[in-house]
């Protein structure tokens, strides 16, 4: 297969001034463990000294610009621009938009509870497919109400903090588990973002690659592109070959002709309902169908904080539909005429059937996964 490849940008190029704060690294209410360093050392989400700094990816790969968030409704926007974004990213960063909001509590404030309920449903309404918002935001929420006024704001805090600490070790965890089903020189396909910049730690479908990396398996990596906001091109493509991950980048609709030269699909999830139906960025539900029909493995790896038992299957998980504008241009430029129809949903579900299995946190469930999955993460 003939390849072409275009010089990639440095990361660590000099961020501009004025664009830019860099976040501190000193000692914080989280900080990196020695596995989250090498490779591409990016914060896309820090709070440090009660400031709530996220790395614009809106703006990835050709600029390096972090924000400043000041309060809870600044982390909402940011949450439905995609400024940052990835299912376990948004939660901590709504998680820690509540802390913003506790830290305007004084001790005595006895109305600092309904403040804070306030703020969890504007930050709620933001995205709706991603489970971990609502499921961050609610375990915020349930430890403030079980405090006295004087206790909440250091409580909300901690636990923003604490949900942080637990997505970077399940991001390992995950790796480590899936890590094992990819044998050396491997190849994989993926789709969207689930690398660095959507969860703590290594991500989800890609810290299975970045562990495989690690342990010198030599992986080789099909990103799709991700239309319409290019997710793949602009954030996996970048986060992959900033690892030195070897990675081909293919037009969504390329799928079909690269998959019988892999041997495995990893993709990430948005939201999985109890009997394993998956919410995914739109066109995963296409990569299944295609796995299925090459009878290749077809794995959705999630932490089990995406997990959604309240949802008896697929057809009961909210699914965004978002602007046409993201279809009719590309980066910003108008490509269609303008009296165009569009539908824009963001995900799909895949089907049950068309999963061979969950890499999680918890291990690699298998079909049945109405009883598997109820196994793992309990009632
Ligand atoms: O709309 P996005 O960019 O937030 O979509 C993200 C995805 O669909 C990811 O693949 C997903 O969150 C899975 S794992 C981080």
């Amino acid at each position: 297969m003939q390849l072409s490849s275009e010089k990639s940008l440095p990361f660590s190029r000099r961020i501009r001034e004025g664009d830019a704060e860099s976040p501190s690294l000193n000692p914080a209410l989280y900080r990196p463990t020695t596995e989250t360093k090498g490779g591409v050392n990016f914060q896309p989400v820090t709070f440090h000294n009660n400031r709530l700094i996220i790395l614009d990816q809106t703006q990835l790969p050709r600029r390096i610009r972090y924000l400043n968030l000041k309060n809870y409704r600044a982390v909402a926007q940011a949450i439905k621009t995609l400024q940052v974004r990835g299912a376990p990213l948004i939660g901590v960063t709504a998680a820690f938009g509540l802390a913003l909001e506790a830290q305007n509590c004084s001790k005595s404030d006895q109305r600092c509870l309904s403040h804070l309920r306030k703020a969890a449903k504007f930050l709620k309404q933001a995205r709706p497919t991603a489970v971990n918002l609502s499921w961050a935001i609610d375990r915020c929420l349930q430890k403030a109400a079980s405090v006295s006024s004087s206790q909440i704001k250091k409580t909300v805090i901690k636990e923003a903090a604490k949900i942080y600490h637990e997505e970077e070790a399940r991001s390992f965890a995950m790796g480590r588990f899936g890590a094992k089903l990819l044998k050396k020189n491997g190849r994989v396909i993926t789709i969207c973002n689930a690398g660095k910049l959507a969860a703590p730690g290594l991500g989800t479908a890609l810290a299975v690659i970045y562990t495989a990396f690690a342990q010198k398996k030599n992986p080789l990596v099909y990103v799709c592109e991700t239309r319409p906001l290019l997710q793949g091109a602009r954030l996996t493509a970048f986060e992959l070959t900033q690892t030195g991950i070897p990675t081909i980048l293919i037009t969504d609709n390329m799928v079909g002709t690269v998959a019988s030269q892999v041997d495995l699909f990893l993709v990430g999830a948005d939201r999985i309902a109890a009997n394993g139906d998956t919410a995914n960025k739109i066109g995963t539900f296409t990569l299944s169908i295609i796995a299925k029909y090459f009878k290749i493995p077809f794995y959705v790896v999630a932490p089990t904080s995406t997990f959604d038992l309240t949802k008896p299957d697929g057809k009961a998980i909210p699914i965004e539909i978002r602007s046409s504008a993201e279809v009719t241009t590309i980066q910003n430029l108008r490509i269609t005429p303008k009296e165009v129809m569009v539908f824009n949903p963001a995900f799909d579900v895949t089907p049950n059937s068309l999963i061979t299995g969950f890499i999680t946190d918890k291990g690699i469930i298998y079909p049945p996964f109405q009883k598997s999955i109820k196994k793992v993460l309990g009632n």
